[in-house]
């Protein structure tokens, strides 16, 4: 279900240099979302700018951690970048704002053993919820769970880590330069096997996030199952796809679009993809989140 309804600043603050952390209270939308689902936050209440801007969501506390405790909380984590973020960032605590949302379909978790042996898949929503931290868990999976997130990309994985909390987590974070390496706190408090590249050098590898990624393949036996998770820019995504060895992961990309209504009317976020019968498909209602071998990337 969607809702268009009005949230309550509860914090928008910077976090890191162009980079901010928006708290809304919003019940209806943070009782639903899942992650790599987003809303489409209207930045001002005149014309200007006229369109609603699309944000996956960091965090959805069905109820809320904060110590306000009121309500359940939703908290995006944006990048100052044009006239509609630039709004943004003057959001005041205890404002109203608009939102449509969740948005789009998320991500699906790696199927967990079941008693009898089997496999299956399991909804996000299956993680069990404590009120009181505000956290999820979901029983340990012993499959490898691989984020590789580029610049703002980061953001949506770093949820969805947060909700499985995997037993084996393989994190690559990718930027230009230092600052844009994002999350680390979320991913070391889990535990995660973190592998950070800037363009710059600034930090970590020297170099893109995809090939440091393909420089450690060897840490992932062919034998075991391992679920990718990515996130990021087309091109990042593209270089993955050309580059990843058919079958040896289970692929999930979560595509970034310009987007106009974000609930599937315009049609004017469309990719193409590798299906006869469905040769595009929208990324807000089909996706953003698509099995990354589905795409037609050489015509991205
Ligand atoms: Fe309108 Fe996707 S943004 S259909």
């Amino acid at each position: 279900m969607v809702v268009q309804t009005k949230g309550r600043v509860l914090s928008n603050r910077e976090i890191e240099s162009g980079y901010f952390l928006l708290d809304i209270e919003c019940e209806p939308i943070a009782g639903l979302a899942v992650p790599g689902q987003f809303v489409m936050i209207k930045a001002s209440d005149d014309d200007h700018p006229l369109l609603r801007r699309p944000f996956s969501l960091y965090r959805s506390y069905p109820i809320s951690h904060s110590e306000k405790k009121r309500g359940g909380q939703l908290s995006i984590l944006y990048k100052r970048i044009g006239a509609g973020t630039l709004k943004m960032t003057e959001f005041k605590e205890e404002q109203a704002v608009d939102l449509i949302g969740p948005l789009g379909k998320g991500y699906t978790p790696p199927p967990l053993p079941s008693r009898r042996g089997s496999a299956g898949p399991v909804s996000v929503r299956q993680c069990r919820h404590d009120s009181r931290s505000g956290s999820s868990r979901l029983l340990t999976t012993s499959a490898s769970l691989i984020l590789i997130g580029g610049g703002i990309g980061i953001v949506s994985l770093a949820f969805l880590a947060e909700r499985l909390k995997p037993a084996n987590l393989f994190v690559f974070i990718g930027g230009k330069k230092s600052h844009d390496i994002l999350c680390l706190e979320d991913f070391k408090k889990l535990h995660a096997h973190l592998f950070i590249a800037t363009e710059d050098g600034s930090l970590g590898f020297n170099g893109t996030i995809i090939d440091l990624f393909f420089s450690q393949l060897e840490r992932f036996k062919k034998s075991e199952p391992h679920y990718l998770y990515s996130c990021g820019p087309m091109e990042m995504l593209k270089r993955l796809a050309r580059r990843i060895e058919p079958g040896r992961f289970v692929c999930q990309a979560s595509l970034e679009a310009r987007m106009a209504c974000g609930f599937g009317a315009c049609w004017g976020c469309v990719v193409k993809t590798t299906h006869p019968q469905t040769p595009y498909q929208r990324v807000c209602k089909e996706g953003p989140v698509f099995p990354l071998e589905s795409i037609a990337w050489d015509a991205e």
